[in-house]
C-alpha cells in the first residue's frame, strides 16, 4: 500500500514537470531569463507575486483569478531554475531556485484545491524578503 502511494506520488510529479515544463516552452518558446522572470514574478505592487497575495486574503478569494496567476508564478519560477545564475555559485543558485520553485508549485496546489489557508502560507514563503534578499546578496549583479 505505502509502495503503491510513493509510486502514485512519483507518476504524478513526473507528469507536472512535464506540464511546467511545457508551460515555460509556451512563452514565445524559450524560457524567460532570470530577469524577465523577476520583473514578472516580483517588480512593483502590479506584479504576479504582490497581486495574487492580495487575491488570496480577500474575504471572497477569486479562485479562477487565482489559478491562473499560480499557475504563471509557477512558468516563472520554473524560468528561474532552468537558467543560470547572473552572478555566484551554480549549486548555490540551484538550491535556491529549486526552494523558490517549490513554494510556488505550494501555492499552485492550493489554489487549485481553493485551500485558503494553505495559499497564504505558501505565499508568505514565497514572498519572505529574507528569501530575496538572501538571493539578491548571492546571485544579483
Ligand atoms: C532565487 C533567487 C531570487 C529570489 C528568491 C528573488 N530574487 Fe529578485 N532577482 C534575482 C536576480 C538574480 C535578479 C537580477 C536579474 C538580472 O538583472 O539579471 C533579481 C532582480 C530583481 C528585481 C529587478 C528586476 C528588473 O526588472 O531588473 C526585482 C524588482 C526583484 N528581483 C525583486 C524581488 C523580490 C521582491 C523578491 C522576494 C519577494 C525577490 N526578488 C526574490 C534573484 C532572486
Amino acid at each position: 500500500m505505502k509502495t503503491l502511494v510513493v509510486r502514485s506520488i512519483a507518476i504524478a510529479a513526473l507528469a507536472a514537470v512535464i506540464l511546467w515544463t511545457n508551460a515555460a516552452d509556451a512563452q514565445n518558446g524559450k524560457t524567460p531569463s532570470v530577469k524577465e522572470a523577476m520583473a514578472k514574478l516580483n517588480k512593483g505592487p502590479g506584479s504576479l507575486c504582490p497581486q495574487v497575495g492580495k487575491a488570496i486574503k480577500a474575504e471572497a478569494p477569486n479562485w479562477d483569478e487565482i489559478q491562473k496567476e499560480s499557475k504563471q508564478v509557477l512558468v516563472f519560477a520554473d524560468a528561474l531554475v532552468k537558467n543560470d545564475p547572473p552572478r555566484g555559485d551554480k549549486a548555490s543558485w540551484d538550491k535556491l531556485t529549486k526552494a523558490y520553485f517549490a513554494s510556488a508549485k505550494e501555492l499552485d496546489d492550493a489554489a487549485q484545491k481553493k485551500d485558503k489557508n494553505g495559499a497564504a502560507a505558501a505565499h508568505a514563503k514565497l514572498a519572505s524578503s529574507a528569501g530575496c534578499n538572501g538571493c539578491h546578496k548571492a546571485h544579483r549583479n
